[in-house]
C-alpha cells in the first residue's frame, strides 16, 4: 500500500517514552541528508495512555509516519487500523505508516532488520542451513523467531530463564518453534548452525551471559543483538573459537531501512557510515 503523499518535505518521528537517547534521529537524519533530500525526523515522546491520542496527532499535523520503541510497540499494533502479517505475527509494531487514504498501518522491520544483517554480515550462510538456538524469550526473541522461521529455518530452539515464557512464545509463533529449558544449552547447541541472543545478558551494566560455546559446531555463526558493548563477551569467545560472528549494531541499521523508505520514498543505501554514526550518537 502507497505511504500518504510523498510530499517534499515529508514529517517522521520516533514515538517512545522516553524518546531522548533513540539512536533513530541520528540515523534518519543522516541518510536525509546524504541522499540531498528534504524532511525532519523527530522525536515524539508519548506518555504511556496516550497513544491513541499519538496516533490521531500523527494524521492531523500531516506525518508520513513515526518509529515506535518501548513501551508502545504493543499498543501501536492494537490501535492501528491494520497491520502487515509481521507485525501481526510478531505481536508488535516497530513502524506506523500513514496512508494516502489517512489510515495508519502498523508494520515491524525488526524481523526484516535482523535477517538482512545476518545476509550482509555472512553471505555465504542461510537460516534454513540448520536449527537455530535463541536465547530469550522477550519482545526482540520474538521478532528473531517469527524472522528464523518465516525465513525457512528448520527449527528455532527457544530457550529462556522463565520456560514458560519460551512456551507461551513458541505457541503463539507456532511454526517450527520450540521451547526448551535454560538447561538444555549445551545440547540445543550440538547441531546447531546459529545462535543468536536476544537477552539482555552482556549489555553494559548487566550480567554477563555465561554459556559455554564448546558444543556448537565449527560452521556455526553466533549472533548477538546486544551492541552495548558491540563486541560482547560472548563475540569475543566466538570470534576466538573462529566461528562466524554477527554483532548487534547492524541490525538496528537495517530494521530502519524499510521505515525510511516509507517516510521518506527513497531506498537508503546501507554503506558502513551508519555505524560511525550511531555509535557516536550516545547511549539508549
Ligand atoms: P526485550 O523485549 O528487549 O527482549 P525483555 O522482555 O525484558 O526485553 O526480555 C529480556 C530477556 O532477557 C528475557 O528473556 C529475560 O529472561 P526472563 O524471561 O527469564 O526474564 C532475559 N534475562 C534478563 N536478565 C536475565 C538474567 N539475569 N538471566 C537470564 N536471563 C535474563
Amino acid at each position: 500500500m502507497k505511504t500518504k503523499n510523498l510530499a517534499t518535505h515529508p514529517l517522521a518521528g520516533v514515538i517512545g517514552w522516553p524518546v531522548a537517547h533513540s539512536r533513530s534521529p541520528a540515523l534518519h537524519r543522516h541518510w536525509l541528508g546524504k541522499l540531498g533530500l528534504g524532511g525532519e525526523y523527530v522525536r515524539l515522546p508519548v506518555k504511556p495512555g496516550a497513544m491513541r491520542e499519538a496516533l490521531s496527532g500523527l494524521r492531523a499535523l500531516g506525518f508520513a509516519g513515526a518509529n515506535v520503541t518501548v513501551p508502545h510497540k504493543q499498543t501501536a499494533l492494537r490501535l492501528a487500523d491494520l497491520a502487515d502479517d509481521v507485525a501481526a505475527r510478531i505481536g508488535a509494531a516497530n513502524t506506523l505508516v500513514v496512508l494516502e487514504d489517512g489510515r495508519i498501518e502498523a508494520r515491524n522491520t525488526d524481523a526484516f532488520g535482523f535477517l538482512a544483517h545476518l545476509a550482509a554480515s555472512c553471505p555465504e550462510r542461510d537460516p534454513s542451513d540448520g536449527p537455530a538456538v535463541v536465547l530469550g524469550a522477550g519482545g526482540a526473541a520474538r521478532a528473531v523467531a517469527v524472522a528464523l522461521s518465516e525465513a525457512g529455518c528448520p527449527e528455532v530452539r527457544l530457550l529462556n530463564r522463565t520456560l514458560s515464557r519460551a512456551t507461551e512464545l513458541a505457541a503463539d509463533i507456532r511454526g517450527a518453534v520450540r521451547a526448551l529449558p535454560w538447561a538444555e544449552v549445551p545440547h540445543a547447541l550440538a547441531d546447531a548452525a546459529l545462535l543468536v541472543n536476544t537477552t539482555s545478558l552482556g549489555m553494559e551494566g548487566q550480567p554477563p551471559l555465561e554459556i559455554d560455546l564448546a558444543p556448537i559446531p565449527d560452521q556455526s555463526v553466533v549472533y548477538d543483538i546486544v551492541y552495548t558493548p558491540l563486541e560482547t563477551a560472548l563475540l569475543a569467545e566466538a570470534r576466538a573459537r573462529g566461528l562466524a560472528v554477527v554483532d548487534g549494531l547492524g541490525m538496528l541499521i537495517h530494521q530502519a531501512v524499510p521505515a525510511f523508505e516509507a517516510f521518506f520514498g527513497v531506498l537508503p543505501p546501507v554503506d558502513g557510515s551508519e555505524r560511525a554514526v550511531l555509535l557516536g550518537s550516545g547511549a539508549g
